[in-house]
């Protein structure tokens, strides 16, 4: 039996319209849900909104709104990007929803109840654009406006009665359990920085508010609403219906195998969250996967710059699968890349379209020409079974490479079966074996095998273009299973292909 797999995206915060940034966290988490799904593991894969706190009551007074009519507007635009990517989210939460609620009221009891709660006053920094509590050494002056170091976003002074989460208790339990787990947090490089903010000290977290109301109340003292960070990061049990943990969801799904975040929200994630939940007697989540920043040519994208690259411009300009294969290709996983209409442009071109579109283009029109379509008769040489075979050598490799979340490995090995194949087609010539009709069936009949297991590669990364090549063997979507990358027979008992269109055009210069 093979495990089951829990994988998250953050829940994006609903004040702003979606952009390139949460396309990708979506982007990534699909891909592994997806490639998982195929590896016959049965996957949740989860992503919703984060609709609580003063930055979103801010947001709904700016545009005067009442703060939910305000989120379940916005969400809505994030509910149809997840359409519009092909998410294949399993559910989508709202933290505005009651089976959240009920959820965070639990945990804040339990803790509570452990005294690991307890009242107090806060005086120090808050960003409400980030959200965070920042010490007196994470903030500089900037133009006499005081900004964190760590994000650059203003801060403002807060003194307020507050309740605090003993975070400071969790130092070496959770120092302890990053060396008992020591793929907890990934990238590696990530992972030493969260270590050494860990050992650096930590000090007792503030986790309510007393001064604005748009929350969850702090169920013994409805003065309070909880923070938004303890509030937002149970989205990831209340979706699997905690605190009910003894049915089916739960039992079948905590803890996840990953989430999948940005950088920007690792100490969140790799901090208070195994913290919150280890004090509560809850397994922590297998993973946090902290990727990079997706940068505009090389700066960061920010409206004031005014290169902006809006997700939902790019897939009706370029399509989808474009630019999902741009970002899980060209952007080293783990660390910053770049994204520019420029670099999408040569990406179709010389990948979708002279590589895959070239491939497919070529041997079907050979097989509908020659064949009539038909899927044809074959007698292997040493060299077919050669590269045939390459799939199955690396199976084992690939699979491992993913469970480390190597996406560039992963990409990297299909694109150079692309060009194998590609040259095969070439080198092969069956245009030139008309009179040795037994050799020119098996070069077709190899060259199909190939598209296939490429195909079914493909399928995690730009599901909608693989599924139509992978149509015309009349492979269903619920068919396609990453095993059969290492049948090289696979299409012996198909009588017949389907005709394919164009999959990419090429963009002119
Ligand atoms: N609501 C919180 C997450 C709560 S999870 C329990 C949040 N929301 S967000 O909308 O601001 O950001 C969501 C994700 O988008 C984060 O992972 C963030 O890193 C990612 N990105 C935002 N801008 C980005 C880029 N320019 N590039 C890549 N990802 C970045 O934080």
């Amino acid at each position: 039996m093979k495990d089951n797999f829990y994988i998250t995206t953050p829940i994006y915060y609903p004040s702003a319209k979606p952009h390139m940034g949460h396309a990708y966290s979506s982007i990534v988490a699909d891909f592994f849900a997806r490639l998982k799904r195929i590896q016959g593991h049965k996957v949740f894969f989860l992503t919703g909104t984060d609709e609580h706190g003063q930055k979103i009551q801010r947001a709904a007074e700016k545009s005067n709104k009442d703060p939910l009519e305000f989120c379940d507007e916005i969400s809505k635009t994030f509910r149809n990007l997840s359409s519009l990517l092909n998410l294949s989210n399993d559910d989508f939460i709202r933290t505005t929803e009651k089976r959240h609620a009920s959820a965070v009221t639990n945990l804040w009891n339990i803790l509570e109840k452990k005294k690991e709660i307890y009242l107090s006053k806060y005086s120090g920094w808050y960003s409400v654009s980030d959200e965070a509590f920042y010490n007196e050494d994470e903030i500089e002056d900037l133009e006499g406006k005081k900004i964190s170091k760590l994000s650059g976003s203003p801060v403002e002074w807060v003194e307020e009665e507050s309740y605090f989460f003993k975070l400071s208790k969790w130092q070496e339990p959770l120092l302890k359990f990053y060396s008992e787990n020591p793929k907890f947090i990934l990238p590696e490089s990530r992972k030493n920085e969260v270590i050494s903010f860990v050992k650096s000290g930590l000090k007792d977290l503030s986790v309510s508010r007393k001064s604005f109301s748009w929350g969850i109340k702090v169920p013994s003292n409805e003065d309070h609403v909880i923070y938004v960070w303890l509030d937002a990061l149970t989205n990831y049990l209340s979706a699997l219906n905690y605190p009910k943990e003894t049915e089916r969801l739960y039992k079948d799904f905590w803890p996840a195998k990953i989430h999948i975040i940005g950088k920007d929200i690792l100490r969140f994630h790799a901090v208070y969250w195994p913290a919150f939940l280890l004090a509560a007697g809850i397994k922590p989540p297998q993973r946090v996967y902290g990727h990079g920043w997706i940068l505009s040519g090389d700066e960061k994208m920010s409206k004031s710059k005014g290169n902006i690259l809006d997700p939902i411009e790019i897939i009706d300009l370029y399509g989808l699968d474009a630019l999902r294969y741009y970002l899980l290709k060209e952007v080293s996983f783990g660390n910053d890349g770049n994204i520019s209409k420029e670099k999408l442009e040569s990406c179709i071109n010389s990948d979708l379209a002279n590589n895959y579109g070239n491939l497919c283009q070529r041997v079907i029109l050979f097989c509908e020409k020659n064949l009539g379509l038909k899927v044809p008769e074959y007698n292997f040489t040493n060299e077919d079974l050669k590269i045939l075979n390459d799939f199955k050598e690396n199976r084992e490799n690939i699979e491992k490479q993913i469970n480390d979340q190597n996406i560039n490995y992963y990409v990297e090995y299909v694109v150079n079966q692309l060009f194998k194949a590609n040259k095969y087609f070439n080198d092969q010539a069956p245009w030139t074996k008309k009179d040795d009709s037994l050799r020119l069936n098996t070069i077709v009949f190899v060259s199909l095998e190939l598209i296939r297991k490429i195909s079914i590669l493909l399928y995690p990364i730009i599901p909608n273009t693989s599924l139509k090549v992978l149509n015309i063997f009349s492979i269903k979507e619920k068919d396609i299973k990453f095993d059969t990358i290492s049948n090289n027979e696979y299409l012996k008992d198909k009588k017949e292909i389907i005709k394919l269109g164009i999959l990419f055009e090429k963009i002119k210069k």
